[in-house]
């Protein structure tokens, strides 16, 4: 089994001490910073771009696991590469041609992630299966943190870990959105093996970063 890692979302983060924040996830044993990039147009709210990701990088070397929510995202790959993102994530709906997009991520010598919204099929990538790193399955609409986490897309994931074995892959499945105490054990149990957290992690037990991060590990 693959070891469980914690990708915490700074989306939930205090956006004015960043640079302290990322620090403190650290210190708290995450594996990997979530950086929700947003553009007003593929979802409707908007984040964080490029020069933001390049300052962060400079406080922390931490995988920057970067998940991509903009659309036309093909001629934007390279921007987050240069940044720093070490993990790149694209949805299949934001770009004209996905084969070319994984290829960019690859040329760049980036870990490649499509990410998959909770009505999409994973009929959309299997073709592409043996040339990405990691699936992000999203267990609530992308656009916004704190949102309540769809159970019925734990299908997907358990049908992705059959796949895997079944064609002897090696990617990663990670879930995106409302992971909580109370359904992270159900994610990992169908086989995701990373978990995103914005909302849990910041905000529960009083902010106790490392107790949060640990017990999303252990439930
Ligand atoms: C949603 C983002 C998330 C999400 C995580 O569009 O991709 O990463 O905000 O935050 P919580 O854990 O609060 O759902
Ligand atoms: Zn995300």
């Amino acid at each position: 089994m693959k070891k469980i890692q914690i990708s915490p979302s700074i989306l939930s983060a205090d956006f004015s001490q960043l640079g302290n924040e990322i620090k403190k996830l650290e210190k708290g044993g995450a594996d990997m910073i979530h950086v929700d990039v947003m553009d007003g147009h593929f979802v409707p709210n908007l984040t964080i771009g490029p020069p933001v990701i390049k300052a962060l990088k400079k406080q922390s070397s931490m995988i920057f696991d970067v998940h991509l929510m903009i659309s036309p995202v093909h001629k934007y790959i390279e921007d987050y590469a240069l940044a720093g993102a070490d993990i790149i994530t694209i949805h299949p709906e934001a770009t004209d041609d996905l084969n070319s997009s994984i290829l960019k991520i690859k040329e760049l010598n980036k870990k490649v992630g499509v990410s998959l919204n909770p009505k999409t099929k994973i009929d959309t990538i299997t073709d592409h299966l043996n040339k990405i790193d990691l699936v992000l399955i999203m267990s609530v609409n992308p656009g916004f943190g704190g949102q309540k986490f769809m159970p019925e897309v734990l299908i997907k994931i358990k049908e992705l870990k059959k796949i895997r074995e079944k064609e002897n892959l090696n990617f990663d499945i990670e879930i995106d959105g409302g992971i909580n105490f109370d359904n992270s054990k159900e994610a990992i149990e169908a086989g995701a093996n990373i978990l995103v957290s914005g909302t849990t992690i910041f905000k529960s037990n009083d902010g106790d970063i490392k107790k949060n991060i640990d017990l999303l590990r252990s439930t």
